[in-house]
């Protein structure tokens, strides 16, 4: 018999660790197993598969559930008003009510896996006779999300709430994310989870997608190769990640019923290219396919994207999992490549078996299925048995996350070198509510139970600044009074609490501060999340007439006393800046940068660290110019059957099953490629961010003048400022249009300098591949790269080429042909040039 040793360490006291007892687990033969049966890890995979009954693969791949951890806290605060899990009628959202929970032995199942770590999205099944333990998936992607607190178990178990994506992405340092990844996927392992439920990777379509902070940019090479070292992190720990969500999930308004109706060009370009990068750069061990539907087909029950695109064409070797409750046919998932459903209803497997011996699934189909889960479940820690600690090293995540959140803030204006604070400035007034109440990420399953956060005045105190307490204590004042006064948000646990209005500060404290302090910091907070989309409103992309006029009123005050005035923007997502950005001296976008927020954003203003993130999504001038802004969130169809779902309209919008669809009609133009193309001036462009430092470009060098198989580019970059700094430099291509539309503009590559001291220079080298020239080209689905002049363009930003060179290539080359899959069922009135 093969047994394995799970050795539990549980925490007694808040400081000491006791190992409380040593639990031998056998992972096979927990009844009436004999020694002929297959077993996981020692007969081959195929080889079990063909052990199990029919049952327990259909069993095997549909989760066991979704089961709530929600705090004894929330559960009295709902209980007394709006909020509960099912706001009106109390029903959990994800498990309709009155379904079979099954036999009692599969329920006893259900019960045991469950315990495996409160808090986590889901769990497989497991099946002992045949050695196949269960598989802990939690969410993710800021940082691992389970329950901090356990009703059975002393301690605690807080995890590191790292920095946002959009922050990460801002960094264009592939190396720290691998870094990031790495503490992310010790915590997975220490918790005993399997798998994390990111990175998140869709693209940001339009700045108004609540969720947007959990994906990285607007450009899908950002998005693809973040992603892959994000994944190559987590993964370097032993435990699996899963990319989410698959694909053209790029709004929250009707998630679950909203059909995407794009084109194959603007797919295969814009919206799979990232995940294509991460698919072929770092395997990831699962892909989790989309609510929304591409096309007229949900997601998880397309074939064509989950099997013709993700594994024929890209050699995707893991398993898809449904998006919660994604979907609605449980044999047409499995039948299009999607392997797991979650959390999974017993109502599902049934519909499998039935469909099997009706003939309507082929059992083959399901042994595919089925395999696939088991070859990453063999990869698993708690299949090998890992002996977690529930005891990461929380201090050294820490560190990673502040470091990280400071490498990602872009620094968007520094009139006469107001950053950084200087000698001189040692007493702040700090402005604006988050200035207190700090936002460290968004809302909903994205969101991390972190021990602690540091607000900004915290980390200003912990730096050695001293900040306005009289001014603090209105703040707080104000914001706790506010906040009792306000009526709880349906799904508040989930969505967060509706933001407290900025408080209005009169002119005579103004002038004040501006007297006794040296200098002034204004904090704007935005927060966003899953279930619903942000508005082009004041209060949110807009700022409001309080915002506006506290930005105002400070900077004349203080700038009448020499002193000076900084903005931070404590956002998730992008803002209008144009209307007020000429106001403030400095603009420091600091995202939302985890538990570590505070001392980040004082290691930038301080100095200690010289700011090196540029903006990976645009910041336009208005919302009109958005190139999405008339097709977004699309439009809900007129009365159909589901609109009849009993009690459908007063559940919470991200439940709705409202018929909806929405199209792309901006196509391949998003971000910059719109703006760029279109000549559409923007408040601060694709790839911006300044330095306390300048840099110098030179010696741009292509390996030819002809392009063959592959181009060299180099370009020095030197540090003409007078502090140590780093240079994020970008490679963009122009290609000729023959046939094809082509942006004015594509990044092809990037790489950040490493630290450079004042006069110090590097060289930094990019390999330009036929793929970077290609275009798709739907009448043939392939990818050509059309003959021509090609110009490279190096430089800091999207619109800031330093030095340029070009290149021909002599005749077409047809890049790949890849499967034709995706097509639209309808004509789609596409932005373009010619
Ligand atoms: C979200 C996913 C998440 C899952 C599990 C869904 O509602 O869309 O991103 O991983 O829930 O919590």
């Amino acid at each position: 018999m093969h047994k394995k040793s799970i050795t539990i360490i549980m925490k007694t006291t808040r400081t000491g660790y006791v190992l409380l007892s040593i639990l031998v687990v056998s992972l096979v033969c927990f009844s009436a197993c004999t020694k002929k049966e297959p077993q996981l890890g020692i007969s081959p995979v195929k080889k079990v598969v063909a052990g199990m009954t029919l049952e327990e693969k259909a069993m095997l791949v549909t989760g066991t559930g979704m089961f709530m951890e929600i705090p004894d806290s929330i559960i009295a605060a709902m209980a007394s008003g709006p909020g509960g899990p099912g706001g009106p009628g109390g029903v959990n959202p994800f498990q309709p009510g009155g379904e079979s929970q099954g036999d009692s032995a599969y329920q006893a199942m259900v019960e045991r896996v469950r315990k495996f770590v409160p808090g986590s999205a889901g769990r497989t099944a497991e099946i002992p006779r045949l050695g196949i333990p269960t598989m802990v998936l939690a969410d993710g992607p800021a940082g691992l999300r389970i329950s901090p607190t356990r009703k059975d178990a002393p301690g605690t178990f807080y995890c590191t709430a790292f920095p946002i994506a959009t922050l990460l992405a801002s960094s264009w340092d592939t190396e720290l994310i691998y870094k990031v990844g790495e503490a992310m996927g010790n915590e997975v392992l220490e918790y005993g989870a399997d798998i994390i439920l990111g990175p998140g990777l869709n693209i940001h379509r339009n700045p108004l997608c609540g969720r947007n902070f959990e994906y990285y940019s607007e450009d899908p090479y950002v998005t693809g190769q973040i992603a892959a070292a994000m994944v190559n992190g987590i993964q370097s720990q032993g435990v699996g990640t899963s990319v989410k969500h698959f694909a053209a999930n790029n709004q929250e308004t009707n998630r679950l019923t909203v059909n995407t109706i794009v084109s194959e060009r603007a797919l295969r370009e814009i919206y799979l290219e990232g995940f294509r990068i991460v698919i072929t750069e770092s395997q990831p061990w699962t892909v989790m396919s989309s609510y929304n539907k591409i096309n007229g087909t949900y997601t998880s029950e397309s074939h064509d994207l989950l099997t013709r695109i993700l594994r024929d064409d890209w050699g995707f070797k893991g398993y898809v999992m449904t998006d919660w409750m994604g979907g609605v046919n449980p044999v047409a998932q499995m039948k299009a490549g999607n392997d797991l459903l979650m959390p999974g209803r017993p109502s599902q497997s049934a519909e499998i078996i039935k469909a099997v011996k009706e003939g309507r699934l082929d059992e083959e189909i399901l042994n595919l299925n089925v395999e696939r889960i088991l070859n990453i479940l063999l990869q698993s820690p708690r299949f090998k048995g890992y002996v977690y600690s529930d005891k990461p090293d929380l201090k050294a995540h820490a560190e990673v996350a502040r470091q990280a959140g400071t490498d990602g803030m872009v620094l968007l204006k520094n009139q006469q070198k107001a950053l950084p604070l200087g000698e001189n400035v040692r007493t702040l007034a700090a402005f604006g509510n988050t200035s207190y109440e700090i936002i460290t990420g968004g809302t909903g399953s994205g969101d991390v139970n972190e021990a602690y956060s540091i607000s900004l005045v915290t980390g200003l105190k912990n730096a050695g600044y001293s900040v306005n307490e009289s001014m603090q204590e209105e703040y707080l004042k104000y914001i706790k009074e506010t906040m009792a006064k306000k009526p709880r948000r349906p799904f508040f646990f989930m969505m967060g609490s509706a933001p407290v209005p900025e408080m209005e500060v009169k002119l005579a404290t103004i002038r004040k501060l501006a007297n006794e302090t040296d200098a002034a910091l204004i904090t704007i907070g935005r927060n966003s999340g899953e279930g619903s989309d942000r508005k082009a409103e004041p209060g949110d992309f807009y700022l409001t007439d309080t915002e506006k006029s506290l930005i105002k009123t400070v900077t004349q005050e203080f700038r009448s006393k020499g002193k000076k005035i900084i903005v931070i923007l404590n956002i998730g997502g992008v803002i209008e800046v144009a209307s007020w950005q000429d106001v403030p001296d400095a603009i420091l976008l600091a995202w939302q940068p985890g538990q570590e927020t505070g001392n980040s954003i004082t290691d930038v203003i301080s100095g200690k660290v010289n700011p090196s993130g540029k903006l990976a999504t645009t910041f336009p001038i208005s919302y009109d110019n958005v190139p999405s802004a008339k097709n977004f969130p699309g439009i809900e169809l007129p009365d159909t059957a589901a609109r009849e779902i009993p009690g459908d309209a007063s559940r919470p919008s991200f439940m709705r099953k409202v018929p909806a669809e929405v199209v792309y009609e901006e196509d391949i133009y998003v971000g910059y490629r719109y703006y760029n193309t279109f000549n559409v001036p923007v408040a601060y462009e694709f790839g911006y961010g300044l330095s306390y430092t300048t840099f110098e470009y030179s010696r741009l060098q292509l390996s030819s003048s002809e392009f063959n198989d592959q181009m060299t580019v180099t370009v020095n970059v030197t540090n003409s400022g007078k502090v140590a700094g780093r240079e994020v430099v970008q490679v963009y291509l122009t290609s000729p249009a023959r046939k094809l539309d082509k942006p004015a503009e594509k990044l092809v590559a990037f790489g950040k300098t490493v630290m450079l001291n004042s006069g110090e220079s590097q060289a930094l080298t990019f390999i330009i591949n036929k793929n970077d020239l290609a275009s798709f080209d739907e009448a043939s689905s392939s990818w050509i790269a059309e003959a021509g002049t090609y110009e490279i363009k190096t430089g800091p930003s999207s619109r800031n080429f330093k030095l340029t060179d070009s290149f021909n290539l002599e005749n077409d080359i047809i890049v790949g042909t890849v499967s034709k899959a995706l097509t639209p069922q309808r004509e789609i009135n596409k932005l373009h040039q010619k």
